[in-house]
This record gives C-alpha cells, structure tokens and sequence, in this order.
C-alpha cells in the first residue's frame, strides 16, 4: 500500500534525467524510498532503493543507464517497511513487466494466492506487486501488451493510479481509480504523474486523466480510451501555476519561501473578487443567490484544512448561519444526517486526501449540495463535489501546508459573505469593514513576514519541555494550527487548546518549563489574558501573538509577537503567520528536516 509520486516520462532520447527530477518534485509525496524502470532497447532497467530520490539519484548516475522510455516512484509507506524490496517499480517472475503503483489495491491477498497457485513468486510484501504478475498472466495468454494490461486492471479492488511498462514495447500503460494521474504534453513528448509540479517546469499543458480511463502514450502519440476500449477524446487544459512557484529560489526550504510568498498568493485568492465600497463579493461562478437555499453548512477536511474548515466554522455562525466543521476521518460517524438545505463543503488543498474524498462520497442523499473548496484545478475533489471554488495560491511543496491555509480561510470568509447576502435574515455586521480588512490583508502580511522577530523568540523559547498554544473565537483554530505545525517540523510535544479549556485539566502539566503561546484578535482578549495569567501564576513563560495597540496584553506578555490592527477576524490569519515562522526558526535551529519532516506526506490518498 502506498501513497507516494508516480512519473513516466517518454519522448526522448534519454529520459533519465527527467525522471529523477520528476521525482524529486515530487517528494512532497512520500520520501521513504524511490525507484525507476527505464526500457533501454535491451529489456528493462531496475533501479529502487530505501532512502530519498537523492540516494536513488546518486545511485543512478554511477550507473549511467539510459532509456527512451521510463517510470518512476517515489512512497510514503503505510503498509510494508520502507526496504529496497518493497520500493517500486514492481516487476514480473520474468522481468518484462514494470509497474508503478500509488493508492490500495484491497483484494490483493485473494490476487496473491490465486498467482502464487499459478507458480508466480513474489518479492515485496506489497500489495502493488500483484499487477506485474497479473500482467504476465495475460502476456502468457496470448494478450497483447493493452489488452494485458486492461485485463489485469479488470480484477483490482480498491484505489489506484498505474503505469506499467512491457518489455519491446516503446510504450506506457496508464490508469486511475479514485487516485490523482495527470498527463503532461511537453513539444518533446509526454509525461505522467500523480502531481503537474512533477513537469511544469517542461510543459503547462495537461490532460487531468479521470477513473477508468485506460492511455496508451508512446514517444509520439497518447490515445486515451474507456474501461471498454472506446476512444475518448479529452481537451488538453493549460495551468496557470508559474514553474518558478514551485522551485526553491535560493531559499534554505520551500516552507519558509511559502510563508514569505503568502502576502503574493493572497492577492491572487482575492484578485477580482471583492468590492468593498459597494460591500459586494464576486465569486465567478456562484452569482447572488447562488446560496439562497443554503439552511446550515458541515464543513469536513483533514490536517491544516481542518483547522482552515474550524476557522470558518466561526466565521460562518458569525453570520447568522448554523455551520460546523468535521475532521474528515470521523465524519461518517458524527454526520450522517443531513437534513434539508445542507450545504456540505470539502476543504482539501490538494483536492486528493482520501478521508475528505470518502466523506463527501457517502452523501447520497439527494438533498445534500457539496462544494470542494481547493488549491488543486482538475484535482478528484473539484471533478466530484457539485461544484468548485478555487483558492488560487499556487504550487505548495513543503509538506507543511502555509500559504494555502491563508488562502483557504480567506476564500471561504469570501463564501460566508457571500452566503449571508444569499441567506434571507443572514448577515454580516459590517460587510464593508471586514471586505477592506481583507484588501489589507496581503500588505498586512508582508509587515508580519518582514519584521518578524520569530527567529530571536525561536532561540529564547527553545528547549522547554512542552509547548501550549491557546485561543478562543477563531483564535482556537489557530492555535490548533500552531501546534500541529510545531510538532510537524519540530518533532517537539506542542498541543492546541480552547484557551478557556485550560483550567479544566491541561493545566496540571503545565509548569516552569511549558512555553504557552496565546493568540489574542481583539475579540475577547480580556477573557485570554486571564487565562495568560492563569498559567503566569504557574511560572509558565507566555509568548503573546497580538497587536502592539493592546496593551493590556502588550504588558502582560513574556514575549510579543506583534501582527498589525485589523478586523478581528482577519487578526487570526495575521497571527498564524507569526506562529508559522516560529515554528520554522525552531525547526530550524533544531535542524530538523523542515520540508520532509518524519513518517509524514503532503498528500494522503489512503484512508
Ligand atoms: C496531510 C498533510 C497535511 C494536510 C492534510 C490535508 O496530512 O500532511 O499537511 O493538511 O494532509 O491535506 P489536503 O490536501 O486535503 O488539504
């Protein structure tokens, strides 16, 4: 089982080079251990091991091997020791077949046992490894190479992206079943891959592969057909993401270049959506009125979306209509009654994680409207979810999501605007005050990147045994987002809290030696500050994120973050900057690996 960066590259004299940086593009997805399979004229060329793509490419280039055509993987393992065994490609007793696998093939015990009946001997405890075998299978048979591999994928149960290579065949097999495959069309010749960073630095035009679809690419050509066989004809599609977004321009990691490039991917969420004399918000294809029937919102997502969703949660009942927000994991088991005018809303940067995938799957009931809110154009969650609202932030590489939970929390504060004019009786405060707060916002953001002084906190705050971070209102989120980024790179013990749930119980473990970080907006700060002195009392030391105008706070506090005045909405956004780079400085000091942190993926296409 995997979850990992699928790539194929054909087209070129040697595809070598290109494949290895197919795949260190594609890290983000799972680093555990990398392989490739190159078809050099004279059969096929196997390269994996355990370790990173740069162990894989160091290994690779002592070889010199060449190919025309070639695939590659790159797993986060979640079932099956990260060994050299285990890496993919996967092939046949033979050798003649090659496959890469991303997704859970869940029939595989049965497929192994009827293979091993038929004399085929496995080397990995993968359940992937059963698709070269059955490809053989068919190879045997009299199938040709196609055939083979359609009729292989006719027995797989579960989730899945493929691409296979056949020996004497300057071709590759490709198809999906509810995991991410993308077809790059380079002047040069074709790529597949899980992801479009993988090529965009070669070509913007994609063709965003859907379930079932079966493609045939060679050096020159790609036909895509249905699980029948019948040609399907689908419009290439060009990506409007900048290959430069995702590369590294000189900095140390691509997470703290997503933090500083926050204030540009803002304007770009924000870009022609707001008018805020007129009080008005325009968002494309959802006219007013488009909510008018909205009665109540569950908003589900994973990870840092989750704490995107929670935050909107607030800002959603503090207009008047009844929202809440699920971690997508538990969502089936906390939200199966959906009642009339239920709007549910996926929350997914990549649009690809299999928990909020599967939570909006099981929304049968015809009265239920879904909305993926997502970074991802073409991403599974857009195609299936009703409709599509895009957040427009760019490639995100760090494994750590930053710039896109700003981004998400400003578009869906876009939608709650939206849906309060929609809704009869619905309505924001002051519409106007928050719109020009939220114009502020970049420019607010790029004060915070420039002039932070996380990285002297960082070095004053390192080395406690523990680390609390507590708020309130739209504050709680963050802080929640705080603490998982801190225990996410840092590897340090970090929890998020409610502020006021402090006193009924996190307070016994705090002492001298527990750094609290307390998020104050300008909403109830009376009511956090007396929950700062709670823990001052226990000898605690307190970094305060907050604007230097509150000075009550200003004066309480060990330690300030400051973040400028504004709408105290919008002082949430500001504050989770200031902990993002906090948690980077420690990392950093720490000399954690800050873009690949530990047992982690970027992408989770598994359940
Ligand atoms: C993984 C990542 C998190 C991410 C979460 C949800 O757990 O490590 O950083 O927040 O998935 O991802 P999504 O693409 O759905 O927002």
């Amino acid at each position: 089982m995997t979850v990992c960066g699928i790539t194929a590259r054909t087209g070129r004299a040697d595809v070598v080079d290109d494949l290895l940086n197919g795949l260190k593009n594609l890290e983000y997805r799972g680093y555990d251990s990398a392989g490739i399979a190159l078809q050099n004229g004279d059969g096929l060329d196997v390269y994996k091991r355990q370790g990173e793509t740069g162990d894989l490419d160091a290994d690779v280039r002592r070889r010199r091997p060449s190919g025309e055509i070639g695939i590659g993987h790159t797993r986060w393992s979640t079932h099956g020791a990260p060994t050299d065994a285990n890496a993919h490609p996967h092939t046949c007793c033979g050798g003649d077949v090659a496959v890469v696998h991303n997704g859970i093939i869940e029939n595989h015990d049965e497929l192994r046992t009827e293979l091993e009946a038929a004399a085929h001997e496995f080397t990995s405890e993968t359940d992937s490894e059963v698709v070269p075998h059955l490809i053989e299978e068919r190879l045997a048979a009299g199938d040709g190479p196609e055939a083979a591999f359609r009729a292989a994928i006719d027995r797989l149960e579960g989730s899945y992206a493929i691409v296979a290579m056949v020996d004497g065949r300057d071709a590759v097999y490709a198809t999906r079943s509810g995991s991410p495959l993308v077809l790059g069309i380079a002047d040069d010749g074709y790529f597949l891959a899980s992801d479009v960073p993988a090529f965009l630095e070669y070509t913007d035009r994609v063709v965003f592969l859907e379930d079932g679809d079966v493609a045939t690419v060679t050096a020159s050509t790609h036909t895509i057909t249905d699980s029948d066989g019948a040609m399907i004809v689908r419009t290439p599609e060009t990506v409007d993401w900048n290959p430069e977004d995702a590369e590294k321009r000189g900095y140390d990691h691509y997470m703290l270049k997503e933090i500083d490039e926050q204030p540009d991917a803002l304007e770009r969420t924000l870009e022609g959506r707001i008018d805020a004399e007129r009080g008005t918000v325009d968002l494309e294809a959802f006219p007013p009125g488009s909510f008018a029937d909205v009665e109540r919102v569950q908003l589900v997502a994973c990870g840092t979306s989750y704490h995107a969703a929670a935050y909107a949660q607030r800002l959603l009942t503090h207009r008047g209509i009844p929202a809440t927000a699920h971690r997508a994991g538990e969502y089936a088991e906390t939200a199966n009654t959906l009642e009339h005018g239920t709007l549910v809303v996926g929350v997914s940067q990549s649009g690809e994680t299999a928990d909020t995938l599967q939570s909006l799957r099981r929304i049968t009931d015809a009265d239920a409207r879904t909305l993926a809110v997502t970074n991802v154009v073409g991403s599974t969650i857009s195609r299936e979810a009703d409709d599509a609202l895009y957040i427009r932030a760019g490639p995100e590489i760090g494994v750590a999501a930053t710039k896109t939970f700003s981004s998400q929390v400003a578009t869906l504060l876009l939608l709650a605007e939206r849906m309060a004019a929609d809704v009869d009786g619905a309505g924001s405060d002051d519409t106007s005050a928050v719109l020009s707060a939220l114009e502020s916002l970049p420019g607010n953001l790029r004060t915070v990147v420039d002039n932070t002084d996380a990285g002297a906190i960082a070095r004053r705050a390192n080395g406690r045994e523990s680390h609390f971070f507590i708020g309130r209102d739209v504050a709680h989120p963050v802080a929640l987002e705080g603490a998982l980024k801190f225990k996410e790179i840092t590897y340090e013990h970090a929890e998020g809290f409610a502020a006021a749930q402090l006193k009924h119980g996190p307070l016994a473990l705090v002492t001298d030696d527990t750094a609290v970080v307390a998020v104050f907006t300008g909403r109830h700060d009376e009511k956090t500050l007396a929950n700062v002195r709670e823990v001052q009392a226990r000898d605690a030391p307190v970094i305060a994120i907050a604007s230097e105008d509150s000075h009550s706070v200003v004066e309480a506090a060990d330690e300030l973050l400051p973040i400028p005045d504004t709408e105290p909405e919008l002082a949430g956004l500001l504050a989770n900057v200031q902990l993002q780079l906090l948690s980077y400085h420690v990392a950093d000091l720490l000399d954690r690996p800050i873009d690949k942190p530990r047992n982690l993926a970027k992408s989770v296409t598994v359940e």
